[in-house]
């Protein structure tokens, strides 16, 4: 019998915030697989280590991160073949997630490649918005609140448009996309309601009104809610 693929959300970096069910599967699981910068263990596999049992079978699927993507494709079709092998020799692979895995997760792109083929499985974890309001002491939705997801990686155009008709707003991939993003919730008359969260929950996590972040790192949102 094939083995199954577990998508495993292991949170947004504390690692007191996996769930039972993750640290379960992180020791039992056979095969671990987990994305990675070109070089050392990144953050997912970062948050996971304190519950991964010495000599696991661990497979890292190494990417640049370059805004190009360019390499993504090959890099987990090349993960997504090694990892077949392990499912077709009936061993469960288990591959981590930060955050949630179906939540711009890259689980996603394994999922994508085997699924059909193997039984698939997935554990939430708590996702960055969850955990930033969290830090932030901020609601995200009160009573019948719309809430818009919105990548900072959409044009102006639409980012305006879908924060238009939203009561309160979550803008993931912020990096260098901050300066824009300010000026445009300046604006829309938006910037004194807006906080980011940088990193939340790791040791190194900065909370700040938007109007006075200077820089935020890719691992930002920024919550909007009146
Ligand atoms: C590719 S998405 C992954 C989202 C993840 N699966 C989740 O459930 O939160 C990456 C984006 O999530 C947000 N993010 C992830 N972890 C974060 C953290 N610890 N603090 C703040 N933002 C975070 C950032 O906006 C980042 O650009």
């Amino acid at each position: 019998m094939s083995g199954t693929l577990w998508g495993i959300g292991i949170g947004p970096g504390d690692p007191e915030l996996l769930t039972a069910k993750a640290i379960r599967l992180l020791g039992e699981l056979p095969v671990l697989a987990w994305p990675a910068p070109l070089e050392g263990d990144g953050m997912a596999r970062s948050i996971a280590a304190a519950y991964v049992p010495v000599g696991k079978v661990e497979i890292p699927i190494r990417l640049s991160f370059r805004p190009e993507r360019d390499d993504t494709d090959e890099a987990y079709d090349k993960a997504a073949q090694t990892i077949a092998e392990h499912l077709d020799a009936g061993r469960d692979v288990g591959v981590l997630c930060e955050g949630d895995p179906l939540f711009f997760g890259s689980f996603i792109y394994v999922m994508t490649r085997l699924q059909g083929r193997f039984a698939v499985q997935v554990v939430p974890g708590v996702s960055s918005p969850m955990a930033a309001a969290a830090m932030a002491l901020r609601p995200l939705s009160v009573l019948d609140d719309a809430v818009a997801i919105i990548p900072a990686t959409r044009s102006d155009d639409m980012i305006r448009a879908l924060l238009e008709p939203a009561e309160a707003a979550v803008i993931m991939k912020v990096g260098r996309h901050l300066p824009r993003l300010k000026g445009l919730l300046a604006d829309m008359g938006l910037l004194a309601n807006a906080v980011a969260v940088e990193r939340a929950t790791l040791p190194d996590q900065r909370v700040m009104a938007l109007a006075e972040a200077e820089t935020l790192s890719y691992f930002s949102v920024i919550l909007v809610h009146p």
